[in-house]
């Protein structure tokens, strides 16, 4: 498939992918999106030091390096596992301005290595972010009990409807410790629908520039007597 560096409405570049007319990101805004989406609605609302995040399609790796910089910056440690089945290559990579948009030079050595590092091995960062990269396809992912919250960043429901369904939800759902969070940039109804066959608690958060709406599934701790009505 034909692919395309593009840069996007903060400045921050993103991948274009011509036949699906999809991007890796918003086109409002490929950092602005990130740190909405995924730190503001998902890793600012955790009370607990300690955060075990699972990102569902690594990709550039600018979900990982955000919260890596959050991360830092609010004392937390990080145990960071992304999937991902088609990684992004070198030359992609280097076309990125990650680094530079985030305004921490020494965050390219991080970018880096999170790039460089090898798949399947867990792997520190730095003495609070561990990362460990799993090469497989979301439908094959199957671990219980293991995070307390996910970042679901696939391709839309309009290009990959195969990844948005009550069976990756409930795999999902499953890897989540109780009362963990799963966010995600799409509202859409069969999404949601979906999300709530497989037993979250759903809610619809404002989204990020250009888009009203976004999702946050809670797994119900049904030990504090949280109900799912
Ligand atoms: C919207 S992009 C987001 C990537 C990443 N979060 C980022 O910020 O760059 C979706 C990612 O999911 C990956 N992906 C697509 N289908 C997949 C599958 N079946 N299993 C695993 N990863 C998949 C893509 O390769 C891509 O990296």
């Amino acid at each position: 498939m034909k692919r395309r560096i593009v840069e996007t409405a903060d400045g921050s570049r993103t991948i274009l992918l011509e036949d699906w007319q999809e991007q890796y990101h918003s086109l409002h805004g490929a950092i602005g999106e990130a740190y909405h989406v995924f730190l503001k609605s998902g890793l600012y609302t955790l009370q607990h030091k300690n955060v075990s995040v699972l990102e569902v399609g690594f990709g550039t790796g600018l979900n990982a390096i955000i919260t890596f910089l959050e991360a830092r910056k609010r004392n937390l440690n990080i145990r960071y596992t992304g999937l991902e089945a088609y990684p992004v290559g070198n030359e992609e990579l280097r076309q990125l301005n990650y680094v530079e948009m985030l305004g921490e030079p020494d965050l390219g050595n991080a970018f880096r290595e999170m790039h460089e590092v090898s798949w399947g091995e867990k792997h520190s960062i730095s003495t609070f972010f561990s990362l460990t990269k799993v090469r497989k396809d979301f439908r094959d992912f199957s671990v219980s009990n293991a995070f307390h919250l996910i970042y679901f960043d696939a391709f839309g429901p309009r290009v990959q409807p195969e990844l948005w369904t009550v069976e990756v939800f409930q795999t999902m759902f499953d890897a989540l410790f109780p009362a963990g969070i799963l966010v995600t940039y799409s509202a859409k109804g069969s999404v949601r629908r979906a999300m709530q066959q497989a037993g979250f608690l759903v809610e619809k958060l404002p989204g990020p520039p250009g888009k009203r709406e976004m999702l946050r599934a809670v797994k119900p701790d049904i030990s504090s007597g949280e109900s799912l009505s």
